[in-house]
């Protein structure tokens, strides 16, 4: 079986049974971990991958890549992220194809791009961290400035975050983006990612089909959940086919949409059965849909200024001025605000179950490695700080200061994600 870790670097080698890395100063991670006790610090695996720790960069969009272009920008980001501890880290939404794209300057997956991403998976090895990548397609709120293209989705739908219509999918249509999602992932393996992120949650296209609310087909692929969760089962199945057996595929999901009329939870401990059926390796049970409930998959403040600033289309500039906050709901904030509804989708499958959502703290990670969750995805807490993960191995503190105002959201299109916060300086331990 092939395996990158067994390679040899300038600064680090890496010992090809456990695939622990160890710097030439003599310290190893699996030292570190076993100094702390801490589960979530020591090696996991995901199919054939071996992580370093069990901590995951979750996608966060970057907001780097002019002209759908991956910039030496995000380079650095995820650069720094898998120098500041984590085991992998997971570039954002790429696009499975030019119609799949919500912003013009979100990256869509072609040959061209390959070796931009090569450098990227190269940076992120040589910082002894793994590199995943979001492959997704944005459906009925693509936007038809950005592709030129019109906006496709399960149903004809009008999109209130786009105000435009999108057209019903055809069977060629089905079948293109779902090879699409297939080809994209081969360029994502040949680019030297170690797994793939198929981003089935947060109301984008694959999570339209599960949602009533998007999907009111009357074909094989709509009405009951066995017909809507058909089409996204579909493009695991095709992905998995192309990757082979043993390739990483993470499958993030919505536990719930977060609307009455959306998926419910007791439909997506469905959904995950047959996302492991079809040949998912680990799931990521989140939550929210971009287009009604954009917050929801956070919680936390509605940083409305930042998002009337980025947006571009002057009829949602104004709409969102003059209505955001009738139109962008606050949800409140907890510490693991997931962890109740993940649980049932722990208790339901045999692979790994990422937890993410709401995690702040060593405390936060420990109590899901105790619930049985094999890793965790943490968004915020590493935007705040991509040093983080270092900083609570070495017990230099314990928790993030992240305090979910949310601003880097409302900043990632227009700047690129960086924390706005003023504050200096992280929690010390108590
Ligand atoms: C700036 C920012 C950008 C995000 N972009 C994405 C994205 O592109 N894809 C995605 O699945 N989730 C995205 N998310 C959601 C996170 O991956 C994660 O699900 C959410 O923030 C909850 O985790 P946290 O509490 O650790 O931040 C984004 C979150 C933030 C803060
Ligand atoms: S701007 Fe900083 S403090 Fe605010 S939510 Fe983002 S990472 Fe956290």
């Amino acid at each position: 079986m092939y395996n990158k870790f067994n390679e040899s670097r300038d600064n680090i080698t890496i010992s090809s049974k456990n695939n622990f890395y160890e710097n030439k100063e003599g310290g190893t991670v699996q030292r570190t971990a076993e100094r702390n006790k801490s589960k979530v610090f020591a090696p996991g695996e995901i199919d054939s991958l071996t992580l370093r720790n069990r901590t995951i960069r979750s996608a966060c969009f970057e907001g780097m890549c002019q002209h759908a272009t991956p910039s030496e920008t995000l380079i650095e980001h995820h650069r720094k992220v898998a120098a500041g501890g984590v085991g992998m880290t997971t570039v954002a939404y790429c696009a499975v194809s030019k119609d799949g794209a919500a912003f013009a300057h979100e990256m869509w997956m072609r040959e061209e791009i390959v070796p931009i991403l090569k450098k990227l998976t190269d940076a992120v090895h040589k910082e002894g961290a793994a590199a995943s990548i979001q492959l997704a397609h944005c459906g009925f709120f693509a936007s038809k400035a950005a592709t030129g293209i019109t906006p496709i989705g399960p149903s004809r739908k009008f999109c209130s975050y786009r105000y435009s219509f999108c057209r019903p999918m055809t069977t060629e249509d089905l079948n293109r983006v779902k090879e699409d999602f297939g080809k994209a992932a081969l360029m994502a393996k040949k680019a030297g990612f170690d797994a793939v992120e198929i981003h089935a949650g947060h109301g984008y296209l694959l999570s339209q089909f599960l949602s009533p609310w998007t999907n009111s087909r009357t074909d094989e692929y709509g009405g009951p959940l066995e017909n809507r969760v058909r089409y996204p089962a579909s493009v695991i199945k095709q992905v998995r086919s192309v990757v082979g057996p043993d390739f990483p595929i993470l499958v993030k999901m919505n536990l719930e949409d977060g609307f009455k009329g959306g998926l419910t939870v007791d439909e997506s401990v469905e959904v995950a059965k047959r996302f492991e059926a079809e040949g998912a390796s680990a799931l990521v049970p989140s939550c929210g849909f971009t287009a009604r409930t954009s917050l929801y998959m956070m919680r936390g403040h509605t940083p409305l200024t930042e998002l009337v600033r980025s947006e571009k289309n002057p009829v949602a500039k104004m709409a969102t001025f003059m209505f955001g906050r009738f139109l962008v709901k606050d949800y409140e904030f907890k510490e693991m605000f997931l962890f109740e509804q993940a649980k049932t989708i722990r208790a339901a499958v045999k692979i790994p179950v990422v937890y993410i959502g709401g995690i702040l703290s060593v405390d936060n990670m420990n109590k899901a490695m105790n619930e049985g969750f094999e890793f965790v995805q943490i968004g915020r807490a590493t935007v705040r700080d991509p040093n983080i993960i270092n900083k609570m191995m070495s017990g230099e503190v314990t928790a993030s200061d992240c305090d979910h105002c949310n601003r880097c959201i409302g900043e990632m299109a227009a700047t690129g994600v960086f924390c706005t916060s003023e504050k200096k300086g992280l929690l010390k331990d108590s």
